[in-house]
């Protein structure tokens, strides 16, 4: 059938999906090695999900106590419950430090203590000496503004540095060759309707998480995983998916997030009966525990009948001993979004909060230089030329089994950096940009127009309501075999509502419902393969509670899980070993032992 197309070619170096703080700091180190680069994103870039990222950045600056990358290396280790890769956790958190300080260079508005040094807070599952010593004051803070003050300055950064932008651009897929190279991708403009074919040496993705696979979550509504789901349909495996965390404290009700930078400076949680809980589950950290662990405590106190409210559902977290001055000059953001979304007054009241969807730990698989790992065979560190991945899109695996609050922020800016170093020493400027099959372009276009023109098909918004509902109660904080299996069969009997997911018109001008019919389909091929990996592992770890399998099971799941999905919608399960070995003489592994914090 010929195509009603008129398609726009360019030809780059390196085009880079996704303008949240990964994408723009890959962005930025690119175009300033001279590359010719181009950020595409479905949104304005300061509008990306980077600008909801509240409390902070971690880096053991020591700006406020005695701090060490060691101690942060040692508390990400274990935060991970050891599923983290060694390799690249020591390369987080020695980078973490120039990578901080260079931000500051570049003008990120920092909180400042009074001696004019970057103000760091308290967060959970920071410590010093290894868990032995005291709460470490770690997370590098703009008040609670720490994403957006981070995304403002590197895009003005990538401005500087003249990377193009294309901006509300929905990227559909890769453009793949037959040998497996990455060529770039397919994309439409949301403004006028055109089609685009982004050609390029090295492709980033910098797409984000999946957030909203879950119906609770305090991801944007544009947390879709586009790229996860087109690195699925390129044949590629996803990793650990089954790994996604429940921050302690969304918004009861709306979900949104309200930092642990709150009891970072002195808040707390109490059940129904008044009672300041967590220091029954974790008596070192208390509320400053890891997320996994407090998120999983709210969910035993509610489940026993200590939730708060009529209908027990939610716990309280109580900022009111803090004086007004800090909770104004520190907490300004949760002031403001308490009072909007909840009429309440946060200096005098509780806030009502509960376990929200926040992070996913898994992702497209990568090596510590952004680029895309696709195991094949026996060799399970195979990359995908031409192809690479950051933030929370990927997984290097420097979170493993749970994520450390402020360590995302990081994430991104240390390896959104070392991609564009990547970049600089492999893209050749003097060669050809290189060009993808016809039959791929092909196939992008079948499944795109078959969406596009479905005008009596199912509804993108319904198919998400009920594929998300399954998720959150199949999925959630607590899981065993018989919900999962349950949630499992009920996304199964989904697949023909997917694939019959259609728009009332086809009209590509500012086509919300055909923007939404793409992401749902990236939602659920996503939510399959969460399920089918939390399915498999027959263990507890990290952000993956089974009712059913309470212990972390060392001598049989210290392994990544890799997971990929072929056409016709099944999903095929494979391993990776973690890497235990640092890899380098300035850093120690952290062998697995019982877990202390
Ligand atoms: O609680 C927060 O401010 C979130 C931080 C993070 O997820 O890193």
């Amino acid at each position: 059938m010929a195509r009603p197309y008129h398609i726009v070619d360019h030809a780059f170096d390196v085009i880079v999906l996704g303008a949240g703080g990964g994408g723009l700091r890959a962005t930025l180190g690119m175009a300033a090695t001279g590359l010719k680069t181009a950020c595409i994103s479905k949104v304005f870039p300061t509008r990306s999900h980077t600008t909801a990222a509240q409390g902070g950045i971690a880096a053991a600056l020591g700006n406020i106590m005695e701090d060490d990358w060691h101690w942060h290396m040692y508390d990400t280790v274990a935060g991970s419950v050891w599923l983290g890769d060694q390799d690249a956790i020591a390369y987080l958190c020695h980078e973490a430090i120039p990578a901080v300080i260079e931000l500051e260079h570049m003008g990120v508005p920092f909180s400042r203590t009074d001696d004019g040094r970057i103000y760091q807070r308290k967060f959970g599952g920071h410590t010093t000496h290894c868990a032995e010593g005291e709460m470490a004051a770690r997370s590098c803070a703009a008040a609670d503004r720490t994403g957006h003050s981070i995304l403002h300055t590197l895009y003005q950064q990538c401005l500087k540095h003249k990377a193009q932008f294309f901006i509300e651009y929905f990227a559909i897929d890769l453009l793949m060759d037959d040998d497996g190279q990455c060529c770039g991708l397919m994309a439409f403009s949301l403004e006028d309707g055109t089609l685009h074919r982004f050609r390029a040496k090295q492709t980033v993705l910098a797409t984000g998480g999946g957030g909203r696979v879950f119906e609770s979550c305090t991801s944007a509504h544009t947390c879709t995983g586009d790229g996860n789901a087109m690195a699925l349909r390129a044949g590629l495996a996803l990793q650990d998916m089954e790994f996604v965390q429940f921050h302690p404290t969304g918004l009861h009700g709306p979900g949104c997030l309200i930092t642990e930078g709150a009891r970072g400076e002195g808040g707390y949680l109490t059940n129904s009966e008044g009672e300041r809980f967590m220091p029954k589950y974790a008596p070192h950290e208390k509320d400053l525990a890891s997320r996994d662990i407090v998120s999983h405590a709210e969910g035993v106190e509610m489940r026993e009948g200590r939730g708060c409210g009529e209908n027990g559902d939610h716990i309280l977290l109580h900022l009111e001993e803090i004086d007004d001055q800090t909770l104004e000059k520190k907490l300004p953001g949760i002031l403001e979004t308490v009072r909007i979304f909840k009429g309440i007054d946060a200096r005098k009241e509780p806030i009502p909060v509960v376990p929200t969807a926040h992070y996913c730990m898994g992702g497209i698989p990568t090596n510590l230089h952004g680029e895309v790992v696709n195991p094949r065979g026996n060799d399970k560190n195979a990359t995908v030329p031409g192809l690479m991945a950051v933030g929370e899109t990927a997984c290097v695996s420097v979170h493993g089994a749970n994520r450390l609050g402020t360590n995302s922020l990081l994430d991104i800016i240390v390896f959104g950096r070392a991609a564009a170093m990547r970049a600089a020493e492999v893209v050749d400027a003097d060669a050809d940009v290189p060009k993808a099959p016809k039959d791929c372009e092909e196939r992008i276009l079948d499944r795109f127009d078959a969406l596009r023109h479905n005008a009596g098909g199912e509804k993108a918004g319904q198919v998400r309501a009920r594929m998300q509902h399954i998720m959150q109660t199949n999925f959630g904080v607590f899981r065993k075999q018989d919900t999962m299996q349950e949630g499992l069969d009920d996304l199964d009997e989904m697949h023909g509502e997917v694939d019959n997911i259609g728009c009332t018109s086809p009209d590509m001008t500012w086509n919300m419902e055909l923007v939404t019919a793409l992401e749902v389909q990236n939602l659920f091929e996503q939510a399959s393969v969460l399920a089918h990996s939390a399915l498999n592992r027959t263990e507890s770890r990290g952000g993956h509670i089974r009712d059913d399998y309470e212990d972390r099971d060392d001598d049989h799941w210290l392994k990544h899980t890799t997971a990929w999905r072929d056409r016709d919608g099944s999903v095929r399960l494979g391993d990776r070993p973690v890497r235990l070995d640092t890899g380098r003489d300035d850093a120690d592994t952290f062998p697995p032992t019982e877990r202390k914090i």
